[in-house]
């Protein structure tokens, strides 16, 4: 936390007592709590919470706003619609917990957020196969290799991968029922992978509720970097949630959820109409390719 001055270090020594008695009775009141992880969790966010209002002394009228601000979140949360894991992923706190949660293993490849558009009935597509099923976009040739850390190639790692398309939409935004640009695969006996997708673009995350409202009283952009969602998976191996994003994004470092990491900004080649593609694809159109391979930790790392 931090060690600056606060508006809390004006108050007076009885008004300083006041306040921290607070938070002591507070702390005292979760002793008897029989889940010894749930008392430090409950005692930990007391002193964090009791320290932000404190410190910014909060008014009551903000207080209002906040409270005003959740139950709108609420109201706008259903099946479908998760708006306080959007509050979670704009703050930090998802990416933050993707961190915690993901420690740097020697040369793994590093994680970013899931997002809320993973479903789990994706189509399964062979070596090669085009998981666009005709969504919008500019076709792009996915390439690479699924190792260990010790680089012995993984056979038969399931490969997950979702985007959104040129539209900045994902299918299930257009019809829940809707499946396209998504789809799963299964590295070969090397450990490789390859399939068509669409060139990631940007596109904003939901921001007609409460959130979005947040980031424009802000002058924040909802706007997410391009990106490529992958989930892989192996058995014995970390199951690795992450994202590819191509280099040269005018907004790269401006991710509303704050995802992007260095090592997953990758090129996304540029072939103009007429290259031949690596399978004999007749594409009249220009068309990208983008090499990813892609390291797993073992699992419990
Ligand atoms: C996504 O990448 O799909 C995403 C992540 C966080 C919030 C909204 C969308
Ligand atoms: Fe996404």
């Amino acid at each position: 936390m931090t060690t600056e001055p606060t508006a809390a270090d004006a108050v007076g020594p009885e008004q300083e007592a006041v306040e921290t008695a607070l938070v002591e009775t507070v702390v005292a009141s979760f002793d008897h709590c029989p889940d010894p992880r749930l008392k430090e969790i409950m005692v930990s966010l007391t002193r964090h919470l009791h320290a932000f209002i404190r410190n910014v002394r909060l008014t009551e009228q903000e207080w209002a706003a906040g409270i005003d601000f959740l139950t709108e979140a609420g109201h706008i949360t259903d099946d479908v619609r998760q708006e306080f894991i959007l509050l979670s992923d704009t703050l930090g706190a998802s990416m933050q917990t993707v961190n915690v949660n993901n420690v740097a293993y020697a040369d793994a490849t590093e994680a970013t957020v899931f997002g809320p558009f993973f479903v789990e009935d994706s189509p399964r597509v062979e070596l090669g196969g085009d998981v666009s099923f005709g969504a919008p976009g500019e076709p792009c040739w996915v390439e690479g290799q699924v190792t260990d850390t010790a680089g012995k190639p993984l056979a038969g790692a399931r490969i997950e991968v979702w985007e959104a398309d040129e539209d900045g939409l994902y299918d299930v935004q257009r019809d829940a029922g809707r499946r396209a640009a998504r789809g799963h695969l299964f590295s070969d006996e090397n450990g490789e992978y390859r399939f068509w997708g669409l060139t990631p673009t940007p596109y904003p995350i939901p921001d007609d509720g409460p959130v979005g409202k947040m980031l424009a009283a802000v002058g924040r952009s909802p706007l997410r970097t391009s990106h490529l969602h992958f989930m892989v998976s192996h058995p014995g191996a970390r199951t690795l949630v992450t994202h590819i994003f191509p280099e040269g994004d005018p907004i790269m470092w401006k991710d509303s959820v704050f995802g992007v990491k260095e090592s997953l900004i990758k090129r996304f080649e540029h072939q103009p109409a007429g290259t031949p593609t690596p399978d004999g694809r007749q594409l009249k159109t220009a068309w990208r390719r983008v090499r990813f391979d892609i390291v797993l930790a073992p699992a419990g790392a």
